[in-house]
């Protein structure tokens, strides 16, 4: 079963509650269809969905995807569950690795159960530190495996590998979409990732920590390109991982002075050891997505980041209340 425009359908979200399964929601429930979000909670908030308190074709269900549990008939199924960012994997490795093995199967068991379709959202860091520049998704990557990042990259290498299976073996309809950084309202303030944490220190004033020399790159994409992207993807024919990401490369130098332009912030930039395994290159191979699913990210760095601005000042704000 594929993901239809013409035809409702009641579709499952498991990270519903997470940043970018929280935007994915919106826009499912905007085209007509109904949604049931599952979410431990683990990283995600109430809040990135309390918005849809009083709307009848959404549901919410509080459980973890590690045990077996049965949404009701569902079309398609959006498995997004997952520590995402590097404090979060950091802080709770075991339960990436079993959301990645566990939790996988128990998604694709509902998506069997019901013949629904299914895409798992994986990621770039399949590729790990890249030898291949930009990356593409032939390339198998240069992970550690045991490194401290491993608990992320391979159960995300692990979850693709579950998902092919499901469709050699059960005849599953699966999609695999290897997402490169996103950014937008809703992350997190303190999660780690590059755009929550200089946004943080530049609206606050406060020195910017660059690792490194700052020279490693990443690309940015805002949340609803992103979101763009997968959809597409789920009503593709596209078997195989296909990078969603934005193509344009920033220095993480180059990137906290745009956020300094943008906030009109006076932070000044300092530097700080650079983390094991940190990836000195990232940029995604986008001509697939372009030429079999004529997608194209519309939203440049500094619009997403002016875009993203008053939800970052008010999450400053709301924390400067907290404490
Ligand atoms: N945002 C990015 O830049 C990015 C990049 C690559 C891949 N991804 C992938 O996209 C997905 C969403 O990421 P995000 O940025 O929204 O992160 P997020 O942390 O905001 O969302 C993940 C959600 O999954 C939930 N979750 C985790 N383990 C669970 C479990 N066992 N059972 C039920 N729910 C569980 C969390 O509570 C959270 O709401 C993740 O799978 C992530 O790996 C995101």
């Amino acid at each position: 079963m594929t993901l239809t425009t013409t035809q409702k359908q009641r579709i499952m979200v498991t990270g519903g509650a997470g940043f970018l399964g929280s935007h994915l929601i919106d826009y499912l429930l905007g085209e007509g269809h109904s949604v049931v979000a599952v979410d431990n909670l683990i990283t995600g908030r109430l809040a990135n969905i309390e918005h849809l308190a009083n709307e009848p074709r959404f549901e919410f269900m509080e459980l973890d995807i590690c045990d077996a549990f049965d949404p009701g008939p569902v079309q398609y199924v959006f498995n997004l569950a997952s520590p995402a960012s590097p404090v979060d994997y950091h802080a709770h490795g075991v339960e990436t690795l079993k959301v990645g093995s566990y939790g996988i199967f128990n998604s694709l068991d509902v998506a069997k159960k019901y013949g629904a379709g299914f895409l798992q959202a994986s990621t770039s860091e399949c590729y790990g530190d890249p030898e291949v520049h930009p990356q593409v998704e032939t390339y198998w990557g240069n992970v550690n495996p045991i490194g401290p990042r491993s608990v992320y990259d391979e159960s995300k290498r692990f979850a693709e590998a579950a998902t092919v299976s499901y469709r050699r073996y059960h005849q599953l309809d699966t999609k695999l979409v290897r997402i490169f950084n996103t950014y937008g309202p809703r992350m997190q303030l303190n999660d780690g990732r590059v755009i929550p944490n200089f946004m943080k220190q530049a609206i606050r004033n406060q020195d910017i920590t660059v690792y490194g020399d700052g020279s490693q790159t990443r690309s940015f994409c805002y949340c609803t390109d992103e979101v763009d992207g997968i959809v597409r993807l789920s009503r593709s024919a596209e078997e195989l991982p296909v990078n969603i990401g934005n193509p344009g490369e920033f220095t993480i130098l180059e990137a906290a002075q745009k956020i300094i332009e943008v906030t009109g912030s006076t932070s000044r930039i300092i530097y700080e050891a650079l983390p094991q395994d940190d990836p000195k290159q990232r940029r995604p191979d986008i001509t697939k997505a372009r030429t079999r699913l004529g997608w194209e990210p519309k939203i440049d760095l500094e619009t997403g980041l002016k875009l993203s601005l008053e939800y970052f000042k008010m999450a400053v704000a709301k924390e400067a209340v907290a404490s």
